[in-house]
């Protein structure tokens, strides 16, 4: 009963999406469209049914979901209290690609959602096919990206449908994702310090333009976007598991200089190829001219990191497809979006980054 939307019609749509909330509402699992990435959603409240998430996904247990709302009256039955700090962010960017993390409700969503935890992760996300499921479903929507734990997650229909045909109860396509990446994942502190546990679609920069109190990153995350041996766990449980990683070994190249950039990518790459493996790349269009490689991608230019977002996912999905034994992937600056990226391109990478 799988259900393909069909966005050539309105008309089609409307039932695609009437029918995926029928399958939601009975505890079914059914992929969507959000404006970050796909997202594989179950009805919260049903243990049943988000059992089956972590089943379709292969997803760790103690690894918690996000719960997807289409209004605030949603959000009233999820959680005991929302402070001041909280509400601005609520206002100034939902819905869009910002998760907070509030004291749940105790008994409004499965256990199983928040992984035991006290707290449940909340987004309201801004696209017009998620939020009409999750009101014709009538419940919130604990939604992880709809992808197999450890591939990249999916912004396009088809991803879902290449990591979890048969199973899942169905997928509405809505075409291309926007943003590319996750949410931003952000906890309030009482003093009202805003601590970003996962980088994402709100970059840091703007979060603090709109608090008070100051915003952080969560220690776990700093220097290598990805907690390290001795420092402090993680308080988002997902970002301590690998991620997003392509088959072929790959490594990040930084440095101040393009050219000694180039220089060093390119003599990988050449070594590389000597040795018989498929090589392959993603770069900048400011620099992708000084560069041959097997595949070569594009991540936009550097004046558009929206641009990398937007194609970063889809790009490691097409290193996997072209057979990819060996990557090398230009860095860009850790500000604004480039912080999400970067975090992204690491776990990608395993942290096999070299400073030229
Ligand atoms: O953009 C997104 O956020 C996508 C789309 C589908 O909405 N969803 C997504 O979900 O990325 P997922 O499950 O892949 O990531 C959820 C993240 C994980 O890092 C998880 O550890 C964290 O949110 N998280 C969930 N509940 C939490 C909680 N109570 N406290 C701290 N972190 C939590
Ligand atoms: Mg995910």
């Amino acid at each position: 009963n799988e259900v393909e939307g069909e966005t050539s019609s309105l008309v089609e749509a409307h039932t695609a999406i009437e029918e995926a909330a029928a399958v939601l509402a009975s505890g079914g699992t059914v992929a969507f469209p959000t404006e970050t990435v796909y997202g594989l959603g179950a009805d919260a409240s049903n243990t049943e049914a988000v059992e089956r998430i972590f089943s379709a996904k292969g997803r760790p247990s103690d690894n918690p979901l996000i719960v997807h709302i289409a209004d605030m009256v949603q959000l009233e039955g999820l959680v005991t209290e929302v402070n001041e700090t909280q509400r601005r962010l609520m206002e100034a960017f939902w819905p869009g690609p910002l998760t907070l993390v509030l004291p749940a409700m105790p008994g409004a969503v499965s256990s199983r959602v928040t992984a035991g935890l006290s707290t449940v992760a909340v987004r309201m996300p801004a696209h017009d096919v998620a939020l009409q499921l999750i009101s014709a479903a009538g419940c919130p929507v604990a939604a992880p990206s709809a992808n197999r734990s450890g591939r990249p997650s999916p912004t396009l229909a088809s991803h879902v449908g290449e990591d979890l045909a048969g199973l899942i109860d169905g997928i509405v396509d809505g075409g291309p994702t926007g943003v590319g990446v996750e949410s931003t994942v952000v906890e309030v502190s009482q003093d009202g310090t805003v601590t970003v546990l996962r980088p994402g679609g709100i970059t840091a920069e703007q979060l603090a333009r709109v608090v008070a109190g100051g915003v952080k990153l969560d220690l776990a995350l700093q220097s290598s976007g990805e907690a390290q041996p001795g420092s402090p766990a993680p308080r988002s449980p997902g970002m301590k598991y690998t991620h997003y990683a392509p088959r072929g070994a790959m490594r990040i190249v930084k440095g101040a200089a393009p050219e000694a950039v180039a220089a060093h990518i390119q003599a990988a790459l050449d070594a590389a190829a000597a040795r018989g493996e498929t090589t392959g790349l993603l770069a900048f269009d400011e620099h992708l001219s000084l560069y041959h490689a097997e595949t070569m991608l594009s991540l936009g230019s550097l004046d558009s990191l929206e641009t990398a977002a937007h194609r970063l996912y889809a790009a490691l999905r097409r290193l996997d497809e072209d057979g990819v034994t060996f990557i090398m992937a230009e860095a860009c600056p850790e500000e604004g979006l480039g912080a999400a990226i970067m975090n992204r391109l690491l776990k990608a990478a395993g942290h096999n980054v070299i400073d030229v």
